[in-house]
């Protein structure tokens, strides 16, 4: 495809030398974007699954529009931590006023996919900084086309056919206990979240490049195996898929913004002192359902 030349201006994808990720800079999301540089963004995303936007100083109305250039939003189940006014907002932190946390402060506690609990888990997501911690914070990606491309044969070809359970409710109660204020889902939650099944390893479906598609925090077991041995094939994918050398770690600096792609990778926060305030505001774009 041919551009115009007056189209084209400061764009640049700068690849990080991580195991995967790419910096986009000479781009200011505040403004409307040119069909081009859409397409130069869309392209960085398949090709280095994390991008990084510095210095992004949007509202949350213009995270919210640029997110939907990617396809519709998804809303949280958890609505006590939906930004005022911006349903699409999920506040991520781990800031109290009035003793009453305002975001969902353990967020990525466990390695997981966005929403891999639905039927149509998340195509990407975007965390955009609000206010970071002196120390701490980092968010880690995984990055599972290279971790399932690692895989001994033997491994590859027992896993090939089969498919595994995810559910919002795996770590749910675990996670209550360290964290109170994780309000107890009512029946009308709890309908939202019910089980799924997806492809242990899964096509992505703009590349077609294989990834591994379970977690920690939301897969429960291998459909069709006994519990022992279900148990061991995704011990063994789990720690498999997050191996040093599959993953960056993103050192948010102020105002980033973190687009990543969660057909390509995995996340986790990797923690913050508890004295410390750190707030981003996430979007999650609707993906396919995996095949
Ligand atoms: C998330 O899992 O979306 C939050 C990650 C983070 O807080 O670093």
């Amino acid at each position: 495809m041919k551009f115009p030349a007056f189209d084209l201006g400061q764009l640049e994808i700068r690849p990080l030398d991580d195991a995967l990720g790419a910096e986009v800079l000479g781009l200011d999301l505040s403004q409307p974007l040119t069909p081009y540089e859409l397409e130069r963004i869309h392209q960085a995303h398949l090709d280095h699954h994390v991008l990084v936007f510095r210095d992004m100083r949007i509202t949350p109305a213009q995270q919210v529009a640029f997110s939907r250039r990617f396809g519709p939003l998804q809303i949280h189940v958890l609505k006590d931590f939906q930004l005022a006014g911006q349903p699409e907002v999920l506040v991520v932190s781990n800031i109290k006023e009035g003793g009453k946390p305002i975001g969902l402060g353990d967020a990525g506690h466990f390695w997981h996919s966005d929403l891999s609990y639905k039927d149509k888990p998340s195509l990407g997501s975007m965390l955009h900084a609000q206010e970071l911690p002196s120390e701490g914070g980092d968010t880690l990606f995984a990055n599972q086309h290279t971790a399932y491309e690692a895989l001994p044969q033997e491994l590859k070809k027992l896993i090939a056919p089969l498919a595994a359970e995810h559910t919002y409710l795996a770590k749910y109660e675990e996670l209550r206990e360290r964290s109170p204020w994780r309000p107890k889902l009512t029946q009308v939650q709890l309908d939202e979240v019910q089980p799924v099944v997806h492809p242990v390893v899964r096509t992505h479906p703009e590349t077609g490049r294989k990834a591994l598609f379970v977690s920690e925090h939301f897969t429960t077991r291998v459909v069709g195996l006994p519990e022992d041995e279900s148990r061991a094939v995704l011990d063994e994918l789990f720690e498999r898929s997050v191996r040093s050398e599959h993953v960056m770690r993103h050192q948010w600096a102020p105002h980033d913004m973190v687009f990543w792609d969660n057909r390509s990778v995995m996340h986790l926060a990797a923690g913050t002192p508890e004295h410390l305030r750190r707030k981003l505001y996430r979007t999650t774009i609707e993906g396919d359902t995996p095949f």
